[in-house]
């Protein structure tokens, strides 16, 4: 590792339960396996492989989107650290980085991320980049430890992707935008990037592309439970399913059992029966609008400060700060 890359992990623990998160999710009525899962190495070059698709219009929008803001934002905030949520391969966030490495202001650089062979790579890149730049890499889940966040002068902290929209929108966001808010000075800024409600069809072509590749996204969940809780779960017995539910606004994404099935999952002491037909939830996806988002930030600490969106109206960047 160079010396100008620091890693660090929460203290206390293992990156998560996953014992007990599997087992209360696939006991529920409709039983479902938390989507931060998805992302082993095979799940994280998969997600990548998604990005890429023409049919999954998020990456090359969001990407438009900063590249036409990025200067204004590192004008208006002038941050010495940027601070990126769900880092992922990092390849957006380098539009920022080089507004403010021209402006001579780029001092550090923090990736947060549950996969570390991705985080440990991209971080490495991007010191190949800019010798100078002290990377400091956070491996923990953003929903625990953002606590693990340092700070050694004004940040702005980027959330892109519209993974926020993989949270419950009643549930969770709340909850960490208040989080999210403690971390946040009045001189900071935050960017979140929004995936916006839109045409059903556009919406579902996207979670179920041509060549199969979220489908195979979708499916590899079950083998990361294979292998970190020694289960015996067959990707051939189920299927990928993906729609939008128009009441909740949200993409939602199960696997659906082909025939009837047991599997036995030892590392949570757990034997399942899946008939034909049943399904497992694996992921939601919201899909916001401006004044449902603002709605949602309302007892958040936080405060919207500027909206940027593309011709089509497909995603947002929204601005936050605290007040
Ligand atoms: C939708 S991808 C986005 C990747 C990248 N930021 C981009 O813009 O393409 C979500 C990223 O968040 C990470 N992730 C998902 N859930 C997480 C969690 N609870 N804590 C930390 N990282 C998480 C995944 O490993 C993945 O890299």
């Amino acid at each position: 590792m160079k010396k100008n890359i620091e890693i660090v992990r929460p203290k206390n623990s293992q990156l998560s339960n996953i014992e007990q998160e599997v087992r209360e999710g696939l006991t529920k009525p409709l039983p479902e396996i938390p989507c931060k899962y998805f992302y082993d190495d095979r799940g994280s070059q998969l997600f990548d492989q998604i990005t890429q698709l023409q049919e999954y219009y998020q990456t090359r929008t969001e990407l438009s989107i900063i590249q036409r803001i990025a200067s204004n934002v590192v004008d208006r905030f002038k941050p010495e650290e940027l601070v990126e949520l769900g880092s992922g391969v990092g390849l957006k966030i380098r539009t920022v980085l080089s507004e403010m490495s021209l402006r001579g202001l780029l001092k550090k650089c923090t990736f947060f991320d549950i996969n570390e062979t991705f985080l440990v790579q991209s971080l490495a890149e991007l010191v190949e980049i800019y010798p100078q730049l002290r990377a400091r890499g956070i491996i923990a889940d953003f929903i625990h430890h953002l606590d693990l966040i340092e700070r050694s002068g004004k940040q702005l902290i980027l959330f892109f992707a519209g993974t926020i929209g993989n949270l419950h929108p009643k549930d969770e966001v709340p909850t960490f935008l208040q989080r999210l808010a403690k971390q946040v000075l009045p001189s900071d800024g935050l960017l979140i990037g929004i995936d916006l409600v839109k045409d059903v069809r556009r919406l579902e072509e996207a979670y179920n592309d041509a060549k199969g590749v979220t489908a195979a996204f979708n499916l590899n969940i079950l083998n990361v439970i294979n292998n970190r809780l020694d289960a015996n779960f067959n990707t051939e017995e189920f299927e990928h399913v993906a729609f939008y539910d128009t009441d909740n606004n949200w993409i939602e994404m199960r696997l659906r059992a082909l025939c009837d099935t047991r599997v036995d999952i030892a590392g949570c002491d757990l034997s399942l029966v899946f008939r034909e037909g049943e399904e497992i939830k694996t992921e939601i996806s919201c899909k916001y609008t401006r004044e449902s988002f603002e709605e949602t930030v309302l007892k958040s600490g936080l405060k919207v400060t500027n909206w940027y969106t593309d011709d089509e109206k497909l995603f947002a960047l929204c601005q936050l700060e605290v007040f």
